[in-house]
């Protein structure tokens, strides 16, 4: 899909219902905050992509835009240059992140669906930012596995964002400890899965964790 260049209420607005994950309960106030906030600063590769992503079928796993702009902007806060991402699907937040990223910045994206992140590498290649992805297939567990032995006890990313496996949060936690550094940053999704625990404004619950030992 050829970038438009529209960014008009209209044309972002499509995106609206599959990608509201957000926990606030007014879908007034919602669309103000994408209008006047998220979709202005939305990379015009991203919105192509959100779009079509809205048209596949597992379309409402994708990041929300509000949620990958939060991402963006935390990457570019914390100065992170080796990133990991645990749940690419189509690669809407994965392209936010690489977006983040300085030029000689590195995401290591994991996924067991190697198709889904096809539908979105044209999108990534677009933007320029191909270089900075490397896409490995298989479980987050596996691949963080390989990548403990890589790293080799250096505890050298400075970020990861986990959107994938629920149920293996912990076992994750217990691995990105030991492969990002004292002062970096892990981030998991989904944690207050459909609000049950509590109403926050951004997604349906973002936990942010800080490396302190
Ligand atoms: C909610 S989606 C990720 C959405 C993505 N962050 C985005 O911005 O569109 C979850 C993804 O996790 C992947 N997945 C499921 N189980 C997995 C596992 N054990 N390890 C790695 N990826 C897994 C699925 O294939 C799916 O693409």
């Amino acid at each position: 899909m050829a970038p438009s260049g529209d960014n008009t209420v209209a044309n972002v607005h499509s995106g609206i219902d599959s990608t509201n994950k957000t926990l606030l309960k007014s879908d007034a106030l919602y669309t103000y905050i994408l209008d006047t906030t998220v979709f202005p600063r939305e990379h015009e590769c991203m919105r192509d992509l959100r779009l079509i992503t809205d048209k596949h079928p597992w379309g409402y796993m994708q990041s929300s835009s509000d949620e990958a702009q939060l991402l963006g902007m935390l990457i570019k806060m914390a100065g992170a240059k080796k990133t990991i991402e645990v749940g690419v699907f189509t690669g809407y937040s994965l392209l936010a992140t690489a977006l983040a990223l300085p030029e000689d910045g590195k995401v290591v994206a994991i996924d067991t669906d190697r198709e889904c992140y096809e539908v979105g590498r044209p999108f990534i290649e677009k933007a320029g930012m191909a270089h900075k992805v490397d896409f490995r297939e298989g479980t987050g567990l596996e691949r963080l596995d390989e990548l403990l032995v890589e790293d080799d006890g250096a505890a050298s990313y400075d970020f990861a964002f986990v959107d994938a496996d629920k149920p293996n949060y912990v076992r994750y936690h217990e691995q990105l400890l030991k492969l990002v550094r004292v002062g970096g940053t892990i981030i998991y999704d989904n944690t207050l899965w459909g609000g049950t625990v509590a109403q926050l404004a951004i997604a349906d619950g973002v936990t942010i964790c800080r490396r302190i030992v």
